[in-house]
């Protein structure tokens, strides 16, 4: 399309109740209460000028040149600060406002560069269009003046540009960063003449900056410029489609001059982030055209021998040709493939119907399995449905909000920045981290309660505040006689009340004071409305599924599910964690989680695609590789996964890659895994893929082709070409297709299809007939299973603990520039904030181990070691060390061991006994040509 320029109603919408009639230049138009009348303007079709007003923003009513006439009202007030009335009657045009607008750009442009034809921003700027709209022609005051016109342009952030001459002090970017990113890094300084914009005093670079791009967005001039549009030109084109990095799924408007992306504007209709991004999304989508790229397919006999480029038709027929033989040699079930939470929800379901028609095996997993697996499974068991039960919007009417292992600020930045939206309005917020995150203390939050618990307690801690709940009788007697079942709570109450969940009786075990946990568990119960949000803290564990399950009890036992506010909510790590999960990825589920044992189910798959379809669950990841281990498995499909790096036990998964006699690899980058591959096939970028992604509040979004597949086949066209090899003809026309087809088989997303999300824009499923524009909220009126079943969920200990040998708990996480391996971050400007992964760890470990701050530190566990920097902090307590993961150099996973969770197999990153000593060798923290863009974990 033509480069999409949004509507700006000026000032945010009113949500109040009801409506007030108001004349605007004779046109008369309905609007709720405390509409500005500058919204009131331009609902009816009359503009007003405007320059320090925009609609993601409060009024500020700085620049005046708003003004209009009401009948009754003296002067001319500002349109932007001055609400609606009823019966108000509005001009917007006379020859006084016109005069007045003309004098105030007057006395703006006799204070500006006047060189709009060479400026970056000629045809996208307000302060131009304003003044040709307000009629300027002429300035009189002359530019020869005091003026700002030699200001320094700080050109320290690696994308934007801050050019002070073009500034017209308007404080929409101090304003942006302030209501819409929470970062407070821009402040004015100075009085009258001398005021000017300023990122703390310092430059973008060293300031509190966390380059989300929102001041960029809302800056009405060239002032703060993307470097990208400084370098490339004004787009003039636009692609509406979304990230691929996090679970937040936020929509962009990829503007395009010709072919060339020039930059990526997030999208206000957007319905996870409403106009707003992080610094990846905005920022750091260049790897798509890195040089590292694989173009071509690549085959080798062995993996000692050379790659070999080769045709699509030779690579795909290479493949399925070994594939067939393996299995004729060591049956049906030696082989199996891996999906991708990376790519699209089209992508993913082929490959699951692949492996299932095509090579007639259910040994398909997906790299959900080593993040929110346990989501599913605990979710599903206690409400029915194996997803979250909010929309992202739903934070902003909750009361309390309890964080469990989760860093949203940086794992999820934008719905960080509408968590802290809301805790700056005065919500409470309780967070349960072994680590003092920047949600527990920054210059504008602070924490009611920081349960600073020891690595692998969650399930010890909200066991303790479900007793608390219980035995202080707080719990909401009405929702749960109505909405859940009465003999699963009982059992569970009574399991519940026993004193060894008890806040005291569990103190010793997980290192948290037992008062703190009862005031937290009161401040929980007793809030109009309580949220819990949660990440890769609480999943990646032994008792991962227990602790999910844990959490969705203490939501039904104090009534906080079924409205806006409340819920059970998984921060989902990857772009399409949900979708991957959703289309049929796991061994024992078709898509729309049924089980491959249930006849009808599988009989109507089995009628659609034409063939017989086993019964039986297959082998989840980490059976297949145990299985190669011991060579009873022999070929795997992997799609965008890097097993070698992001599985844990390093070790372990190459042994078992390196005993398979054949291993695929579809990357876009050569990744750790393809070291072990016989066969590579080259990936697309999410900017050359046409599909949907679903994020974390199930909201499937469109992606579009931003330019034409560097590779020129889509996933999914050569996975249907690798299954017509295989024997089992697959082929779609357009991914709609597929989308189509998917709808066909499952109950959720019956109502989906590519027509509807690109008349609407996104829809949450369940999206059917019932709900033909999708859930926001789920579970408004009762559960999927019927009643909420509680379950009990008793505290069992890690195998894996601290002893003599080990006796420090590693754990691990995320920072806001990188991303998961970095694979693709690394191969962006981003390297600039972080550039090799540290050890974070306590002054009193790091004094009693002669460990110094910058110094290099050997971390071992018993199943592997690496070296890191060590960073001496006081964000983890005596006892825990922790680390990022994003240079493959780094190993994280060396270090991390076999255990798992008990239901999914959804391995316990987050837990590592490990000893840490000093050491002079340096790490190897930049490698760079080998690993992933779509890898997944964490
Ligand atoms: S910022 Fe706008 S008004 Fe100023 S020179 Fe650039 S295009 Fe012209
Ligand atoms: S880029 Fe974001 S964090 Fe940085 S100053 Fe602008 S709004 Fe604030
Ligand atoms: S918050 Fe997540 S989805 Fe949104 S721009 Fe950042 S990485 Fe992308
Ligand atoms: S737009 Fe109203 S005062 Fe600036």
């Amino acid at each position: 399309m033509a480069l999409l320029k949004e509507s700006d109603f000026g000032t945010p919408a009113s949500h109040e109740p009801g409506s007030v009639r108001v004349e605007v230049d004779g046109v008369e138009v309905e609007v709720p209460p405390g509409t500005s009348v500058m919204r009131a303007c331009v609902e009816a079709g009359m503009a007003v000028p405007k320059l320090c007003a925009t609609d993601s923003l409060e009024a500020f009513g700085s620049c005046r040149m708003c003004v209009v006439e009401i009948d009754g009202k003296k002067g001319t007030p500002a349109s932007c600060t001055t609400p609606v009335e009823a019966g108000m009657s509005v001009r917007t045009q006379t020859p006084r406002l016109e005069r007045l607008r003309r004098n105030i750009m007057e006395l703006y442009i006799s204070d500006h560069p006047l060189d709009c034809l060479t400026c970056a921003a000629n045809g996208d700027c307000e302060l131009q269009d304003v003044a040709g709209v307000v009629g300027l022609r002429d300035v009189r005051y002359g530019y020869a003046g005091e003026n700002h016109l030699d200001s320094p342009t700080d050109t320290s952030n690696p994308y934007f540009d801050f050019d002070e001459s073009k500034c017209i002090v308007c404080s929409r970017c101090v304003r942006a960063c302030d209501e819409i990113q929470g970062t407070l890094a821009l402040t004015i300084v100075g009085r009258g003449f001398n005021s000017k914009v300023s990122p703390g005093g310092t430059s973008f670079m060293d300031s509190e900056c966390v380059s989300c791009g929102a001041c960029v967005q809302a800056c009405p001039t060239a002032t703060l410029q993307e470097k990208s549009v400084i370098e490339l030109g004004m787009p003039t084109r636009t692609v509406l489609t979304t990230c691929a990095y996090c679970g937040v799924g936020c929509s962009f408007k990829a503007e395009l001059r010709g072919d060339q992306l020039v930059r990526m504007v997030p999208y206000k209709d957007g319905g996870a982030n409403e106009g707003h991004s992080c610094v990846k999304g905005r920022f750091a989508w260049g790897y798509a055209t890195h040089p590292d790229r694989v173009l071509s397919p690549m085959v080798r006999d062995s993996i000692d021998q050379p790659w070999r480029e080769v045709s699509w038709d030779e690579a795909i027929d290479f493949a399925a040709a070994r594939m067939r033989d393996i299995q004729l040699r060591f049956g049906v079930d030696s082989i199996g493939g891996i999906t991708s939470s990376r790519c699209t929800n089209e992508e993913v379901f082929v490959v699951q119907k692949m492996v299932r028609a095509a090579m007639g095996t259910n040994n398909v997993d997906t790299c959900a399995r080593v993040c929110h697996s346990p989501t599913g499974y605990g979710l599903k068991q206690t409400f029915g449905t194996s997803a979250g039960t909010q929309d992202f919007k739903s934070v902003s009417k909750a009361d309390v909000i309890l964080v469990i292992g989760a860093n949203p600020t940086d794992a999820h930045p934008v719905f960080g920045s509408r968590m802290k939206q809301r805790l700056r309005e005065g919500a409470g917020l309780i967070v349960v981290d072994p680590r003092a995150t920047d949600l527990v203390r920054s210059p504008h939050i602070e924490a009611d309660y920081h349960l600073a618990l020891r690595p692998g307690t969650n399930v010890a801690v909200v066991n303790a505040l479900a007793h608390v709940i219980v035995t202080e009788e707080l719990v909401d007697r009405d929702f749960v006689a109505t909405r859940c079942d009465e003999t699963t709570f009982a059992a569970w109450e009574e399991f519940i009340r026993t004193e060894e969940n008890s806040p005291e009786a569990v103190e010793a075990i997980t290192g948290v004071p037992a008062q703190d946990i009862r005031k937290a568990a009161r401040l929980y119960a007793t809030a109009p409305n309580a949220a819990i949000y949660y990440g890769l803290g609480v999943t990646e564990h032994s008792q991962g599924s227990t602790m999910v399950m844990g959490m969705a009890n203490l939501a039904m036992a104090t009534g906080n599910l079924g409205r806006e506010g409340v819920g059970v909510n998984p921060l989902r790590g990857q772009n399409n964690v949900q979708g991957s999960c959703d289309m049929g990825s796991f061994p024992h589920e078709f898509s729309g989680y049924r089980h491959v044992s249930d006849d009808a189910v599988r009989e109507q798959f089995e009628e659609l695609w034409g063939t017989s379809l086993r019964a039986e669950p297959g082998m989840r990841i980490p059976n297949m590789l145990d299985a190669a281990v011991v060579g009873e498995f022999k070929a795997m499909f992997v799609q965008g996964e890097d097993i070698a790096q992001s599985d844990p036990n390093t070790h372990h998964v190459t042994q078992a890659l390196a005993s398979m006699d054949l291993v695929i690899v579809q990357d876009l980058f050569l990744n750790e895994t393809a070291k072990f591959a016989h066969v590579v096939l080259p990936g697309t970028a999410f900017l050359e893929k046409d599909g949907t992604f679903t994020n974390a509040e199930r909201r499937i979004n469109r992606v579009r082709p931003v330019m034409a597949s560097k590779t020129g086949l889509s996933e999914w066209e050569v996975t249907c070409r690798l299954s017509t090899a295989l024997g089992y003809p697959m082929h779609y026309e357009y991914a709609s297709d597929i989308m189509d087809e998917i709808a066909s088989l499952t109950p959720t997303f019956s109502g989906v299809s590519f027509e509807l999300l690109d008349e609407v824009g996104s829809v949450q499923w369940p999206c059917n007939e019932s709900n033909p524009l999708g859930t926001p909220v789920m579970y408004e009126e009762g559960f999927t299973r019927g009643l909420g079943a509680f379950q009990l969920t008793p505290y069992v200990p890690t195998e894996e603990r601290s002893n003599r040998r080990y006796p420090l708990l590693l754990t691990t996480g995320r920072i806001l520039s990188q991303y998961n391996v970095g694979a693709q971050t690394r191969r962006t400007a981003n390297v600039i904030w972080h550039d090799e992964d540290v050890l974070d760890i306590h002054p009193a470990d790091a004094e009693a181990r002669g460990v110094v701050d910058g110094g290099f530190v050997e971390v071992a566990s018993r199943v592997g070691a690496t070296v890191l920097r060590a960073q001496v902090s006081e964000r983890v307590p005596p006892g825990v060390v922790y680390t990022t993961f994003h240079y493959p150099g780094t190993g994280a996973n060396v270090v991390t061991t076999e255990y798992s969770d008990w239901a999914t197999n959804c391995p316990e990153y987050k837990v590592t006994a490990v000893e840490v000593r000093p050491t002079l060798q340096a790490p190897n923290t930049h490698v760079h040509a080998q690993d992933s863009e779509l890898t997944a974990a964490h």
